[in-house]
């Protein structure tokens, strides 16, 4: 197609996917590699679906090489991968393991011959059994370690990498993690999932400051903010259930993140189920505060909420029982049940753009996982829906670029089907469509488009 797409992108936009080292790379005693949490609560039965683990996963440890020809096919200019933990301090402390950082360098140079930009995230849920046994996130020197780990990987792939992120996700850590126990370490306790919370942010503050000493040159987070909104705009209450969700979710990540510290009202509401709160100590707050280069945002679906007496509350937002009803998806939805709604992905660009300014923004992730069922003639998963998905959300990005919201790029989820969690391999959000049996990847009509996209630079 010619330059004349209907819409263009900057010239520097930054295209590219990303994936995840637990949900990908297999090979989980090679190298010496140690347990993660993910090991034992992918091991633990009941916990994921079907009993699936990460063992072999997509085997990434060993096709690296292919996947990234592949990446580079497609025309992908940057890619985001995580870096395991427990490939690097098998038991979270203590010396490094050579062979695991090894891994990570040549898959750094192999990108970097390919011209693709590695975005790492240094934690992307495969905290190390070890540390779990005494405490994972709910223990403050979790975050100590954090740092250390962070500083080591720097002190190896600094040289090449620029751009560095602490964390994936901690909403999802801390309370899928400790508060409702869907993902690991699968601990039920909404002490436990504040206490890591708030451990999360001090091990992201101390791992930047460890990633600045050691010469790094842009450093950020990724979050899942929420895009939370009110049954009916009319009414106060539903206001009410939007502003205690918008503070679980949002507020407690971001505001300490950019220097305001933790909200009046969300330490009201923690102090509310955590008495005594002692996991807060003086200086904590200036810590997290450490600026940043970079937010990324975890964009899937928005959230509705009313404002009800008898509401159910959802287990992963403690303490909205009793006050919110978290509604049902209407419309369209995914594979994995969740709301298609682009505009949201558009309204929580504006709304970070407005409340938090002066922070570039990137989408780290988003897609859809659908059942790709259909195929065409040559074999290829046909996947309309995902293409529809990725066009309406691209679009809802132009528009709030032109918006003046400063937002540097976009990484699709995910470059390859995966381990989708407590899902086990049963979703699959790639672009190239993996035969788990044979380890044959074939990207699907998405993959295509999207490399026509980028070679636009447009849609
Ligand atoms: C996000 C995770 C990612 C993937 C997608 C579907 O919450 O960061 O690993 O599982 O959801």
């Amino acid at each position: 197609m010619s330059a004349s797409s209907e819409l263009r992108f900057p010239d520097n936009f930054v295209w590219g996917a990303a994936t995840a080292s637990y949900q990908i790379e297999g090979a989980a005693r090679d190298d010496g590699r140690g347990p993660s949490i993910w090991d034992t609560f992918s091991r633990t039965p009941g916990k994921v679906f079907a009993g699936h683990t990460g063992d072999v996963a997509c085997d990434h440890y060993h096709r690296y090489a292919d996947d990234v020809a592949l990446m580079a096919e497609l025309g992908l200019k940057a890619y985001r991968f995580s870096i395991a933990w427990p490939r690097i301090q098998p038991d979270g402390t203590g010396p490094v393991e050579p062979r695991g950082l090894d891994f990570y360098d040549r898959l750094t140079d192999t990108l970097l011959d390919r011209g693709i930009d590695p975005i790492v995230t240094l934690y992307h849920w495969d905290l190390p059994q070890t540390l779990q046994d005494r405490g994972g996130w709910t223990n403050r020197e979790t975050a100590e370690h954090f740092a250390t780990y962070a500083g080591a990987v720097h002190g190896r792939l600094g040289d090449r990498i620029r751009t560095w992120t602490t964390l994936n996700e901690p909403w999802c850590s801390a309370y899928l993690g400790y508060g409702n126990g869907v993902h690991a370490p699968g601990v039920r306790d909404a002490g436990a999932a504040f206490t890591a919370v708030h451990h999360l942010l001090l091990g992201h503050g101390l791992a930047v400051r460890a990633l600045r000493a050691s010469g790094a040159e842009a450093v950020g987070i990724t979050l899942n903010p929420a895009e939370v909104q009110p049954a009916d705009r009319d009414s106060a209450a539903d206001a009410a259930a939007v502003r205690l969700v918008d503070g679980l979710q949002n507020r407690i990540f971001l505001d300490p993140l950019t220097g305001a510290g933790y909200p009046a009202d969300v330490l009201e509401h923690v102090a509310r189920m955590v008495d005594p709160v002692t996991f807060l100590r003086d200086g904590d707050e200036k810590l997290i505060a450490a600026p940043i280069d970079l937010l990324g945002i975890n964009y899937y679906a928005p959230t509705y909420v009313a404002g009800r007496p008898d509401g159910a509350g959802g287990s992963a937002w403690p303490g909205t029982e009793g006050a919110v009803e978290f509604l049902p998806a209407a419309g369209s939805v995914s594979d994995m049940g969740w709301a298609i709604e682009p505009a949201g992905l558009g309204r929580l660009l504006d709304r970070l753009a407005a409340d938090y300014p002066g922070l570039p923004l990137m989408i780290t992730e988003n897609g859809g996982a659908f059942p790709d069922r259909t195929t065409d003639s040559a074999g290829r998963v046909a996947d309309a829906d995902r293409i529809a998905y990725l066009d309406g959300h691209l679009r809802a990005v132009h528009a709030a670029i032109g918006r003046g919201v400063d937002l540097r790029g976009y990484l699709v989820w995910s470059l390859l089907d995966n381990f989708e969690w407590a899902e086990g391999y049963r979703k699959r959000f790639g672009i190239v469509h993996v035969d788990y049996l044979t380890q044959r990847r074939t990207p699907k009509a998405s993959a295509r488009w999207y490399q026509e996209v980028i070679s636009r630079n447009g849609l």
